[in-house]
């Protein structure tokens, strides 16, 4: 197959060019122990680590720590280290959904908001290793939140705002946590989200002791006496100093919980040094950071992109990070360029399904503005298709920008398949090569590693810094998810092709995670809502491919005898899952039929519904294991 490639554009001058890449690349084979404590030292410790990782994928011995014995504070990292030089620098810009209608907090600001938060959590007996739950909007706040939290030692686990009561009260129970810090309303694309009602549905049923309240539109929400307390009425009060936890490299940061193919969302746990390391790092690395850059990365801390490129990556390098509380299209699809404008963005991160959807609308919302301030482009999330990569690359970069398609999981803490942007060549469409110290296998079924230009199952070799630790109470199912599939291996989940050149292409999941628009569902907690609902029998979900976003779900469902399948029926159990999880797990097709296709030992044959959701009409392959081949026509008959 022949393939476009670019070479790094003229006068990009990045600090790490072709030769010291090769060399990073040749220490992190040579002297991995060394090169790990290489990179370690990005951080301030209060004791400095001596080993770096000890880990095994292996059964019986398995376990992953790395700088175990350091210790260290993150916030002290992120904040207090910055002060003496640099407390006036911009930390945080924050762009509100309105355009301008924003505000900047310097790293001395961000330093007192964080110390305030983390002495009011403590007012609220919130200790060291307790949980705390943030359900907030992209506000300022939000970051000192969780800084606050790894000041005192607290374990966040921030739960994207999108999310539904039902599937915040899920993680909140999962957790335990002890505390939720909230906002009254969220607002995106003009639209108000009512977080502080969805905290108090999700709270009906539990004794969370402790609700803080961040006014964000100001709006009249029910506050419960003794629990809730409004963030406003405390902050001139609180000092704003607040001695930090010196925490061990392997005390929990955060749990962040995400969907996997089975059963209910899955708590990840990062750790604090390891963590730190590695997207300290990857800020460094993949986005060629320079102290002067104004850093992008368009994610909501709900999700592990926000926590490493929003949050800690860019504070970690004392970089300038924009938090975005609005969506690409309001107030028009010029947003994000008029926004890079008046900001002077110089580097920008975004998904996949945004520049599609922008790409859609025409050249015109970018060419209107002037983008002379980027210097650099990123993508995250699902793969990127070759057209939306160089429409990136040339109507928005100008082809002087290069794109950096960085491919990673929560589970992985940061970027480990990405360009570097000033020295390696870039091909629309691959994540190109793997970091320093990355090793990625293919393998196939048979778990057989396979070697050279080949497609498999995409696994990584040996641990790197940012892994997940456990799955929080749960170790078991972290290895059953993770270990189990390829022994000795690291799974994860996506299939790949490598090319000729050494080159990675991710083709997507492998197993039923769904990704719609970046966001990973798990089919089973779609399915699972959909049978709650009392007509329903059965549900199989499936993705197909759509030209936005990238992903979308199919649903099939039988109903039970006796009931009927029509518009109302779809419109309501649409909302059932909006209810449940949240609207971005809203299906996009509905397809009631009478049975599912299944083999004679029960198994749903998605392989058959994936098929069938994508538009075939014959190829299914072997369906002579099906406990009734005719499902196969009636499913055809009933396609949506
Ligand atoms: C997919 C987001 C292709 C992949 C950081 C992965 C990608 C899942 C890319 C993780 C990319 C992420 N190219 N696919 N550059 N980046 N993915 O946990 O399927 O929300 O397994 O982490 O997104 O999604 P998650």
């Amino acid at each position: 197959m022949s393939e476009t490639v670019h070479r790094v554009p003229d006068g990009f001058g990045a600090r790490i060019g072709p030769r010291e890449l090769a060399e990073l690349n040749a220490l992190a084979d040579a002297q991995p122990d060394r090169f790990w404590l290489d990179q370690a030292k990005r951080l301030t410790w209060n004791k400095s680590p001596t080993e770096a990782g000890d880990w095994s994928f292996d059964e019986d011995t398995f376990g992953i720590r790395w700088f175990a014995d350091g210790e260290l504070n993150l916030s002290v990292n992120c904040l207090d280290r910055h002060l003496p030089a640099h407390g006036d620098r911009v930390a945080l810009i924050f762009e509100a959904d309105e355009p301008g209608q924003g505000r900047s907090m310097t790293y001395r600001e961000l330093y007192e908001e964080t110390c305030r938060f983390a002495n009011l959590l403590k007012q609220r007996g919130v200790k060291r290793g307790d949980r705390v739950m943030i359900y907030m909007p992209m506000i300022p706040e939000a970051a000192a939140a969780m800084l606050a939290c790894a000041r005192i030692g607290a374990i966040h686990s921030v739960v994207f705002g999108g999310f539904s009561p039902e599937s915040l009260a899920g993680r909140i129970d999962d957790c335990d946590a002890c505390a939720v810090i909230t906002a009254d309303e969220g607002v995106r694309g003009s639209k108000y989200i009512p977080l502080k009602r969805n905290v108090d549905a999700a709270l009906e049923e539990g004794d969370v002791p402790t609700v803080i309240v961040v006014k964000r539109t100001g709006a009249d929400v029910p506050m419960k006496r003794g629990r809730d307390i409004f963030y406003s009425d405390w902050r001139d009060a609180l000092a704003t100093e607040c001695e930090p936890e010196v925490m061990n490299a392997e005390d929990p940061l955060f749990i962040l919980y995400t969907s996997g193919s089975t059963g209910k969302p899955k708590g990840v746990v990062h750790t604090t040094g390891g963590y730190a390391v590695w997207v300290a790092t990857t800020f460094d690395w993949v986005f060629d950071y320079r102290s002067e850059d104004i850093f992008w990365c368009t994610a909501d801390i709900g999700w592990v992109t926000g926590h490493s490129y929003v949050v800690y990556g860019p504070l970690l390098n004392r970089a300038t990070s924009v938090m975005f509380d609005g969506v690409p299209n309001y107030p028009d699809f010029g947003r994000f360029w008029e926004t890079v404008d008046r900001l002077g963005v110089t580097i920008f991160y975004t998904a996949p399904t945004a520049i599609r959807a922008l790409e859609r609308e025409g050249d015109d919302w970018v060419t209107r503005y002037s983008r002379r301030s980027l210097r650099l482009l990123g993508t995250v999330g699902e793969p990127i298709n070759p057209d939306a990569w160089e429409w990136y690359y040339r109507v928005v970069g100008d082809s002087r920008c290069p794109v950096v398609d960085t491919w990673w999981q929560t589970e992985t803490g940061g970027i480990l398949i990405s360009p570097f942007p000033g020295a390696t060549d870039m091909k629309p469409g691959s994540a190109t090569k793997p970091l320093p110290g990355i090793k990625p296998l293919l393998v196939d079924a048979q778990h057989n590693v396979l070697e050279g230009a080949t497609s498999g199952n995409l696994c990584i070799a040996s641990s790197w810094p940012g892994q997940m630790r456990t799955v929080w109470q749960d170790h078991g199912r972290f290895f059953e998810t993770y270990f189990k599939a390829y022994p000795g291996l690291y799974f994860t989940g996506d299939g790949c092709r490598r090319d000729e050149d050494g080159y990675y292409w991710i083709t997507g999941r492998v197993d039923d995670v769904i990704n719609v628009s970046g966001h990973r569902i798990g089919s089973a907690e779609v399915e699972s809502s959909l049978v709650s609902h009392r007509k329903v029998a059965e549900a199989a979900v499936v993705g197909y491919p759509h030209d936005i976003k990238g992903q979308a779900i199919y649903a099939y469902v039988t109903l039970n005898a006796g009931e009927e399948g029509d518009e109302d029926l779809r419109k309501e159990l649409i909302q059932e899952v909006r209810h449940d999880i949240g609207a971005f797990s809203a299906p996009e097709k509905i397809h009631f039929t009478p049975a599912l296709p299944k083999t004679r030992s029960g198994k749903i044959m998605r392989r058959i519904l994936r098929k069938i959701a994508e538009g075939a009409t014959d190829g299914f392959g072997d369906t002579s294991t099906l406990a009734d081949p005719t499902v196969v026509d009636a499913l055809l008959a009933g396609r949506q």
